[in-house]
């Protein structure tokens, strides 16, 4: 299955994840993003469209290479410094207090510890700072829940370790942030989409006393 996570994956996502359906949705996670922002998941690079001035720069954090060369184009189109700082956002090589945002798209799903990255998002963000977050997960319908639970073990050995049960924001509230915005919903497509589209976009701050 390596060749398929190296070789494979990494074009699936680009393919499936540059959809203009989700551009909004991009536009709204990216919106609030300001000064020092860490990408946990930068994938190929498909928020860099979506970022908005006062950016002063952007460390990715992204283990495969194949995404990260698959992003080359779109990092040259942008004006702000992108540097690839780490491979796994379990492990942030970054001293704390370092970012005034942290962004993660689709990636929460994948990381195999989220509660340890999240632990790292804490860490590394400023006093104010926030984490932005677009996230597929658990969905709140029974049926839909039900096939989640079906087809996540596929899921996971067909698309890099892919969760589709993660509910993100009760994992992000488990991890002492207050979630100050959210938003909630099924992705426009057929029902048979579901277990695969209820998406989870909000701000997130670390919890203080
Ligand atoms: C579904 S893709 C999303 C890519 C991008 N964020 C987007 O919205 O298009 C998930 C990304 O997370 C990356 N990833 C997997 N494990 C990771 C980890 N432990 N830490 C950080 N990123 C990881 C994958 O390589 C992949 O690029």
């Amino acid at each position: 299955m390596r060749w398929w996570e190296e070789r494979v994956v990494p074009r699936l996502v680009q393919a499936s994840l540059r959809g203009e359906e989700l551009a909004p949705h991009r536009d709204r996670a990216c919106a609030q993003l300001s000064g020092a922002v860490l990408e946990l998941g930068f994938g190929s690079g498909l928020n860099l469209a979506h970022c908005p001035p006062g950016i002063v720069r952007i460390d990715a954090v992204e283990p495969s290479d194949l995404a990260w060369r698959l992003s080359q184009d779109r990092r040259a189109a942008t004006s702000v410094p992108v540097t690839r700082v780490g491979l796994d956002g379990q492990r942030v090589d970054a001293d704390d207090a370092t970012y005034d945002a942290v962004l993660s798209t689709f990636t929460f799903c994948t990381i195999p510890d989220p509660m340890r990255a999240l632990s790292e998002v804490r860490r590394v963000l400023r006093p104010g700072g926030a984490l932005f977050f677009l996230e597929h997960g658990l969905a709140p319908t029974a049926t839909v829940r039900r096939w989640q639970r079906r087809c996540e073990p596929v899921q996971r050995r067909v698309a890099g370790g892919c969760h589709l049960t993660r509910d993100l924001p009760d994992l992000v509230t488990a991890a002492d942030f207050d979630i100050t915005d959210l938003e909630q919903g099924y992705l426009p497509g057929p029902r048979l989409t579901r277990p695969f589209t209820y998406c989870s976009a909000g701000r997130a701050v670390v919890r203080t006393g």
